[in-house]
């Protein structure tokens, strides 16, 4: 079965074609970095215009990399929801109009279990039950996943998302948009045990997540140092790191254990970071639980998870209607 996907929830517009559910024949993903970049955020309205820019020809790429005709697929599936509103409109009304044009099934997917079943697009999948932590710019949360299209939430974060820390603390630095790659190549140069920040785990037995007060104390740092902090922004930056990498790698190994779950996958754009990526290996490593996490390309936002996970919806005789809209919360 081979399935074109299109992902438009925040500001990347992406499409894919999946055979199978595993098998990434294309995945092209047009970031809208430059476009924020002077605002130090995503702007919602600008998003929208620049994926109704962009939709024709990500789509067309995809089709032409794949090497497929488009007789050949079999559905398109695109991203419903959680998102910003605006943005998930274009992808999901272009999606829409794709599959009637084509005369195949257009059917909505979860981007947060899109994220989940990235790991399945890699070789050596894990195997069922697993606990998945998804980190990204908007949703810190564990889950207990026990197919493609089931998880249930163990934990969330109760403010700001793992993500969105690293965005902030890059401003507050002013080290620019997005801050999560910029933070953790300086963090490399610096010695992550200089500051001891608060590592916030809120109640060690549960598996919610709070990063407002550590963004705070960085704050508070540099205001207290703001003459002499530029010259040891790496060790601030890798402090930083520390803090909330230590609170996300205790959290799913615990969360693995209590559900006596044999593997872990850690998935979403956070999920690049190379330190988060080691100490969960590293810390899982001695319990004797198998870590899984995409490459690169597959953390940040992409079309390849949204087309692996239609796949499994169709298998598994979800439907979606003509008339269904998008969501901007989560809602499994
Ligand atoms: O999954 P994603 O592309 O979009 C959302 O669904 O939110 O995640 C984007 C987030 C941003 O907050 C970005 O700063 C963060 O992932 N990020 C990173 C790294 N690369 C991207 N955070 C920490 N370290 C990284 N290497
Ligand atoms: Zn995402």
């Amino acid at each position: 079965m081979i399935i074109l996907g299109i992902e438009t929830s925040c500001d990347e517009t992406a499409a894919s074609v999946v055979a199978d559910g595993t098998q990434v024949l294309s995945s092209v993903v047009s970031s809208q970095i430059a476009v924020h970049h002077p605002y130090g955020g995503v702007v919602p309205e600008l998003a929208s215009r620049k994926h109704m820019e962009a939709l024709v020809p990500v789509v067309r790429k995809a089709i032409f990399k794949s090497g497929i005709y488009l007789k050949d697929l079999d559905a398109v599936a695109v991203t419903q929801g959680p998102g910003l509103i605006g943005s998930l409109l274009t992808g999901f009304s272009f999606a829409k109009a794709y599959a009637m044009a084509i005369n195949v099934p257009c059917i909505g997917v979860s981007h947060l279990q899109g994220h989940i079943n990235s790991v399945f697009l890699e070789p050596n999948p894990p195997a069922f039950p697993f606990t998945a932590l998804l980190v990204s710019g908007g949703h810190t949360s564990i889950y207990y996943v026990t197919s493609h299209i089931n998880a249930e939430i163990m934990g969330s974060t109760r403010d700001d998302a793992a993500g969105e820390a690293f965005d902030k603390v890059a401003k507050m630095l002013e080290l620019g948009y997005p801050g999560g790659e910029i933070i953790g190549k300086l963090a490399e140069k610096g010695n992550p045990y200089k500051i001891s920040f608060p590592r916030s785990f809120l109640d060690k037995s549960d598996f919610d997540f709070s990063f407002s007060g550590i963004k705070t104390a960085v704050n508070r740092y540099i205001t207290k140092h703001s003459k002499g902090y530029k010259k040891i922004i790496c060790d601030i930056v890798a402090s930083f790191q520390e803090a909330v990498v230590d609170v996300l790698s205790y959290k799913i190994i615990n969360a693995a254990i209590q559900k006596r779950c044999k593997h872990i996958a850690i998935v979403g754009g956070v999920a690049a970071n190379q330190r988060l990526r080691n100490k969960v290996k590293k810390d899982a490593e001695i319990k004797n639980i198998a870590v899984h996490i995409p490459s690169y390309r597959l953390c940040g936002d992409n079309a390849a998870m949204i087309a692996g996970t239609g796949y499994h919806y169709i298998v598994n005789g979800k439907k979606s209607d003509i008339n269904d809209d998008v969501y901007s919360r989560e809602i499994f």
